[in-house]
């Protein structure tokens, strides 16, 4: 298992709002202008995404066509041919392309879902979940929808059966206990492996396989009013199902039909729980690590969370961490713009492969939305309670142009801009020696140089409240880690000797601590890295 970071960017979303996605390479690779050109020209890039949702109604997790073909499938989107021609240019600079693979559901425009509701006799009925109404004429149990706490069920006329949707009602649930289905979406992550695409992120991976008996939830004796409402129920009977298992070695199977391809999961439990996910080295490579996303940002909560998973990873399974992705509050608003820096040096020195999201390289933070702009479906059906993703899906702010060179001066993007992108922008941080772009940048270029701060052993440390300390070593080098979490001036007295320890990195890179008769001085918010011999 490679560990040089994931780099989430919101492809679909680059595309609805400008038609652009040179710019994600651009970022990815900081290609010269001219070799973008190029690609462009030859690829046709600006109309590109791969897995295809003309309704976006859930920001393209409503999926109407898996595996486009050489026709134009609907206005405005491409061909198998792009598809190809990304791959083969992501390829040549040593980028791999890892696709967003939707199995739970599609969207109600699929094809399959208009066949299977057309009469309860049709031979794809039971691709999807079809029941009787209860005897009352309501759903037929008391499953909710993730989206706005209401029913996951929906009512169809014409064949007086309602249908299950897990989210909204135009993403009805697949049914994987059908075989037809199961060969027809294996033969999805097939097409996609063919044609050399490196893996997939399975969105909600852990909510495929359901009771088949269909059981009510139990009550949530946690839940009262004010809090989301889909969670007053405990998700016990439609979501992580044991026979997950069952799915997993599934889509594990086609993956080892082929050469080092990677499966991520989206799976948000607790570590015990996850950790079955790798099963015995047949299930996914990386079921994802949310953990980062939630623990509170307390030195003892963060040590406590990674000393239970490493305690926890099943023999041979190797480690992740998601710092941010498009679901969940900016990491820069979560623990507050001050600290961006140490959680990015934490993240990259963590035993294990890293995830970032677009943006949070050069610290973006949530960016407040107008209730007329709203556009999640979350935010639209629950308002007011936080829940909607909007603030961290505003357009990447390239450089200091009008619509931060997201898109030309005088259009209306998707979502706002950031007001701050005059200054946090890719372009104005490039130039800056100290800019939160280019300590991400070095702290990856050290993580690549290095096999121990890559794939060595950690070990936590014991240090003053308010500081996380660890070791990442193996038989090539030994490196210390300290992160001040707080904003307050800290020192420490090391447990090693001074001439040991070097400085290699600080989160504030002209000023960096201080060391002196081996007492660290740290600043407020500074994190160091530190050559340890
Ligand atoms: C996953 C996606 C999220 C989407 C949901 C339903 O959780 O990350 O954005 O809304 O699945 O498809």
């Amino acid at each position: 298992m490679n560990s040089l970071p994931f780099y989430i960017v919101d492809v679909f979303a680059e595309e609805k709002y400008t038609g652009n996605q040179l710019a994600v390479f651009r970022h990815a690779q900081e290609l010269s202008d001219e070799t973008m050109q190029k690609i462009a020209r030859e690829t046709n890039f600006s109309e590109t995404t791969f897995i295809l949702s003309d309704a976006k109604r859930d920001g393209g997790y409503d999926v109407r066509i898996f595996t486009p073909g050489t026709e134009v499938p609907f206005a405005g989107h491409p061909t198998l041919g792009t598809a190809h021609a990304l791959i083969e240019a992501a390829h040549n600079r040593d980028l791999k392309v890892i696709l967003d693979f939707v199995p739970g559901h599609t969207s109600d425009q699929h094809p399959w879902f208009r066949e299977s509701r057309s009469s309860r006799d049709n031979p794809r009925r039971d691709w999807y979940f079809w029941q009787d109404p209860a005897v009352d004429g309501g759903p037929p149990n008391n499953w909710l929808s993730r989206f706005d706490g209401k029913s996951g069920w929906t009512f169809d006329e014409h064949t007086g059966q309602y249908y299950l949707h897990s989210f909204l009602k135009e993403q009805p649930d697949l049914n994987w206990r059908n075989p037809d289905v199961r060969a027809a979406m294996l033969d999805v992550l097939r097409f996609w492996f063919d044609r050399g695409v490196d893996g997939f992120r399975i969105d909600v991976s852990y909510r495929v396989m359901k009771d088949p008996q269909f059981p009510d939830n139990p009550p949530n004796p946690d839940w009262h009013e004010g809090m989301d409402p889909s969670l007053r129920l405990l998700e016990k009977h439609n979501k992580n199902h044991p026979d997950v298992h069952h799915f997993n070695r599934w889509v594990r199977s086609v993956a080892d039909e082929y050469d080092r391809r990677v499966l991520i999961g989206e799976i948000n439990v607790a570590l015990p729980n996850l950790v079955q996910h790798y099963g015995q080295g047949d299930e996914l490579h990386l079921p994802f690590n949310f953990r980062l996303l939630r623990e509170p940002w307390e030195p003892a909560a963060i040590r406590a969370m990674v000393e239970q998973y490493e305690r926890l990873l099943p023999a041979g399974a190797w480690p992740n961490y998601v710092l941010g992705n498009h679901d969940i509050h900016r990491v820069a608003t979560r623990v507050g713009p001050d600290q961006a820096r140490v959680a990015m040096m934490l993240l990259l020195t963590l035993r294990g492969t890293p995830t970032m999201y677009y943006g949070d390289e050069i610290g973006m933070e949530d960016v407040p939305i107008p209730l007329d702009r709203v556009q999640d479906p979350w935010e639209l059906f629950v308002p007011g309670m936080g829940l909607g993703r909007d603030p961290e899906r505003t357009p990447m702010q390239w450089d200091d142009a009008p619509n931060a060179g997201f898109c030309p001066a005088g259009v209306t993007t998707w979502l706002p801009i950031a007001a701050d992108y005059e200054t946090v922008n890719v372009v104005t941080q490039q130039m800056q020696e100290d800019s939160m772009l280019r300590f991400t940048r070095r702290l990856i270029a050290l993580r690549r140089e290095h096999p121990a701060l890559n794939m060595g052993a950690i070990k936590m440390l014991d240090a003053p409240e308010g500081i996380l300390a660890y070791v990442r070593e193996d038989e090539t080098g030994r490196f210390l880690v300290v992160l001040n979490f707080t904003g307050e001036p800290q020192s420490w007295t090391l447990p090693v000797p001074e001439q040991a320890v070097q400085p290699l990195l600080s989160t504030h890179a002209l000023t960096p601590a201080g060391l002196e008769a081996g007492v660290l001085a740290l600043q407020p918010d500074e994190g160091l890295l530190l050559a340890y011999n």
